[in-house]
């Protein structure tokens, strides 16, 4: 894609397994330039070597916010991953009005898919207001409403494999997971191309059900394994067993309450609209990481 928009081109959240990859991507495509905020700089030393400006920027702490964007720029804010209510919305309330105050010309936003009043999930007032307060600014932006990465079901999939069938409160609910690499390169596309105020759903190529899944995993590992349908309580009971703290049981399940209900039963072409490359299906990705799924080539 050729660049005819000016930067710098900014990211936080530089050193997460996103923004990583956002940042491998605009690199490969000769972005510049580039500036890398996270809290650890020292992570991204390797970087300096690579012509990025990596600074040190904390949502939660203000001061460190107007050195972090200074001069202004595009900016991509990538969502934390605080989950106690109130605190990310704080710390993304920080980061919008710094954006303001160093005069950033537009804002790209990771969201979450359908994170209106009537969403499941947890945290999805945190998003809903997030983009709120970034419409008030009047500065153009891009929404990105990502729905559940498909490298989710890595770990519930391998789970699955050893347990011999796949346990979720999903009932026939569906969802458009969509894989973080192709987020990263939607989220590195829209940093570089957008104009104007856009809201997208970034989603796999289709809507994909527990039903369906199972039976990926069972080509994947030579095995039957069977979708168990069960409540919310025995899914929490079940996850708070394997170690989880009851908190983010709750979390993780209201991920499958927001599929039951429909919530994330969404499928766009919005992946391919900002890169003109088609999202990967979650059968591609999952039979593509057999190794992870099942520890074996
Ligand atoms: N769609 C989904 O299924 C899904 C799943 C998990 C998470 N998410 C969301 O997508 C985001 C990116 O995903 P990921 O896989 O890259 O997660 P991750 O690897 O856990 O990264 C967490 C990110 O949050 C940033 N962060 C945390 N606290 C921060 C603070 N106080 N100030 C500034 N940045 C802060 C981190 O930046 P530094 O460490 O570099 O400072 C890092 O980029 C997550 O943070 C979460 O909001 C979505």
């Amino acid at each position: 894609m050729s660049i005819d928009i000016k930067g710098p081109f900014i990211v936080t959240g530089a050193s997460g397994q996103l923004g990583s990859q956002v940042i491998e991507n605009l690199l490969a495509q000769g972005a510049e330039p580039l500036v890398a905020i996270t809290r650890t700089p020292e992570k991204l030393a390797a970087l300096l070597g690579r012509g990025v400006d990596v600074r040190a920027g904390d949502f939660n702490d203000p001061a460190t916010l107007g050195a972090a964007f200074a001069g202004g720029g595009r900016l991509l804010i990538i969502s934390t991953d605080d989950l106690e209510p109130g605190k990310r919305l704080a710390a993304h309330r920080n980061a919008i009005a710094a954006a303001q105050d160093a005069g950033v010309s537009h804002i790209v936003y990771t969201s979450l898919t359908n994170p209106d009043e009537s969403s499941p999930i947890t945290f999805a007032a945190d998003h809903r207001e997030t983009e709120a307060l970034i419409k008030q600014t009047g500065i153009p932006h891009t929404i990105l409403r990502n729905c559940l990465y498909a490298d989710l079901l890595l770990q519930s999939g391998q789970q699955a494999i050893n347990a011999g069938a796949l346990y979720a409160a999903a009932g026939e609910g569906k969802a458009g997971y969509v894989t973080r690499e192709d987020c990263a390169r939607a989220a590195a596309a829209a940093l570089l191309s957008e104009t104007g105020s856009t809201l997208r759903d970034i989603t796999g190529p289709e809507v994909v059900g527990h039903a369906e899944i199972a039976a990926i995993l069972s080509k994947v590992s030579g095995k039957k394994i069977p979708y168990v349908s069960i409540t919310r309580d025995a899914l929490v009971e079940a996850m708070v067993k394997n170690g989880l703290p009851e908190f983010v049981a709750d979390v993780f399940s209201s991920f499958d309450v927001a599929i039951a209900t429909e919530n994330l039963d969404v499928a766009s072409h919005e992946v391919e609209k900002l890169t003109g490359q088609k999202a990967e299906s979650v059968r591609d990705f999952l039979l593509a990481n057999k190794t992870a799924l099942t520890g074996q080539a």
